[in-house]
Formats: C-alpha cells, sequence, structure tokens
C-alpha cells in the first residue's frame, strides 16, 4: 500500500509518500523547515506546506518528537512547551481529510527497522536509538514496541544524556568525532546494563557519517546501522498510517 509519512524533527519537516510493502519512496523526499520553537499556528502552517505540496488522497502517518497519547501531544522538549495538549492527530485528520496516527519518532522510526530493515526477524530485545536533535530510543521485545520510552533523557555523568550526545550537543561543544563517541559509548554501557538488548540500531541525522566514529564506538552488544538511515521515521509514520493504528499502539512485527 502507498501511504504519506510524515516525520517532524527538530531542524526539518519531512515526508515522502512510501510504498510500505517495502519502504521504496514513490515520490521524492519534500522537506519544510521547522520553525524555530513553534507554536500550534507555526506548525500548523508548515504541515499546510507539506499538505499542498503533496496534494495526497490516502492513508497519513506522522511521527513526533516527543511522548504521544492517542494523538496528544504529551511532551515536546526539542520544539516547545505550547505544543503540549494539541491533539495533533485530529489536526491532521482535518488537513488531509484521513484518519492520521501521530506517534513518537523513535517509535515509528523502530517500527520500519524491525519491519523491513536492519531488525526484520530478530526476537528478544532489540533497541533502536536515533541521534539528532534529540536522542530517540524504541525498544522492541520478541516483535512488539513499548511505546514512549523517552531513555534519551536519562542523567548522565549528572546530566540529561541528551545534552551530552545529541548533534547540537556535539556541536555546541566542538566535540571530534572521537570526544563524541567517548561520551555515547557510556551511554551505550548504561542503557545495555538497564537494557540487556540483543542487538542496537543505531540510526537518525547524526548517524549519517558512520566513518567518523564508528572506529571510536565500543559497545557491549552488536551495533547495526538503521538499514533505511535517517529515512526511517518517514517510512514508519507511512507504516502506521497504513495500519490506522491511531492511538500509539502502533506495533507488532
Ligand atoms: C524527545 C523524544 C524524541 C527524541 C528524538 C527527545 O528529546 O523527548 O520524544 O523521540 O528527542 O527526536
Amino acid at each position: 500500500m502507498n501511504a504519506l509519512g510524515i516525520d517532524i524533527g527538530g531542524t526539518g519537516i519531512k515526508a515522502a509518500v512510501v510504498d510500505t510493502t517495502t519502504g521504496a519512496f514513490i515520490t521524492e523526499r519534500w522537506r519544510v523547515a521547522t520553525p524555530e520553537h513553534p507554536g500550534r499556528q507555526a506548525l500548523s502552517s508548515a504541515i499546510s506546506e507539506i499538505a499542498d505540496h503533496f496534494a495526497w488522497r490516502g492513508p497519513v502517518g506522522c511521527g513526533f518528537p516527543g511522548v504521544m497519547r492517542r494523538g496528544v501531544i504529551q511532551t515536546a522538549v526539542n520544539l516547545s512547551p505550547e505544543l503540549v495538549g494539541w491533539d495533533l492527530s485530529a489536526h491532521l485528520a482535518e488537513v488531509f481529510q484521513a484518519t492520521c496516527p501521530v506517534i513518537n519518532d523513535a517509535d515509528v522510526a523502530a517500527l520500519a527497522e524491525m519491519r523491513l530493515g536492519a531488525g526484520v526477524g530478530v526476537r528478544g530485545t532489540v533497541l533502536v536509538l536515533t541521534v539528532g536533535t534529540g536522542i530517540g530510543t524504541a525498544v522492541f521485545h520478541d516483535g512488539h514496541l513499548v511505546p514512549n520510552l523517552e531513555l534519551g533523557h536519562l542523567i548522565l555523568h549528572g546530566k540529561d544524556a541528551e545534552s551530552l550526545i545529541s548533534t547540537p550537543a556535539r556541536k555546541r561543544a566542538d566535540l571530534t568525532w572521537m570526544e563524541w563517541a567517548g561520551r555515547f559509548n557510556d551511554y551505550l554501557v548504561y542503557i545495555c546494563g538497564l537494557l540487556q538488548p540483543e542487538l542496537i540500531i543505531l540510526g537518525g541525522g547524526g548517524a549519517k557519517k558512520p566513518e567518523k566514529f564508528l572506529p571510536y564506538l565500543k559497545s557491549p552488544v552488536p551495533v547495526e546501522l538503521a538499514a533505511f538511515g535517517n529515512r526511517a521515521g518517514i517510512i514508519g509514520a507511512a507504516i502506521s498510517g497504513s495500519e490506522q493504528t491511531a492511538d500509539s499502539r502502533p506495533a507488532t512485527v
């Protein structure tokens, strides 16, 4: 089935029509810059640009960088507190004239990887980590998702882990890739101690240049790069849209 996947991120809102059986993009990816600290009005204008561009009639799904419950935004740490409490799913349903599930961005990226990418057929606990403006975390166990885990905000060295290992944190502190990987390794040891995953799948825009950091990565468990890279969010959003799972429970694989 073809569905429109929308991935709302800290710097860009990206979308494409996706063949949900393969993950292939049927259209070019289209990107609109995320307004700075967007309120509801600014975010809905950006979404309208996406809607106008695609003029899509059909299933739609969306990933959002915060905790989502039944389509309502619960947290939006890298966007704006003004968004909390907004029924984004209902808003998108109006814009696209279709039911539109909105699910945490790391959860949808993980859904794509588990269904069609690096996690296919892996049982036990799989941890998907996305590195970008925020640190996204998603856990599948025997093919079932535990939604909204938010483990990017674990306290590491006395600080919110995200503030040490996200892409803006790396740039802000002008870290070399070796220095960044050193911090990331500490995070991996911590999170692996908590979850004991069989496999970690690493994706997000901040993992786009693996040759820069892989030589320094020391993980207690095997790490695989996301098969779909930074496209996983769009693909997973499209998959959830095609399945009409509007209540934050997208995912069995
Ligand atoms: C948010 C998560 C999100 C992650 C990646 C974090 O700051 O709290 O909900 O999945 O960033 O965007």
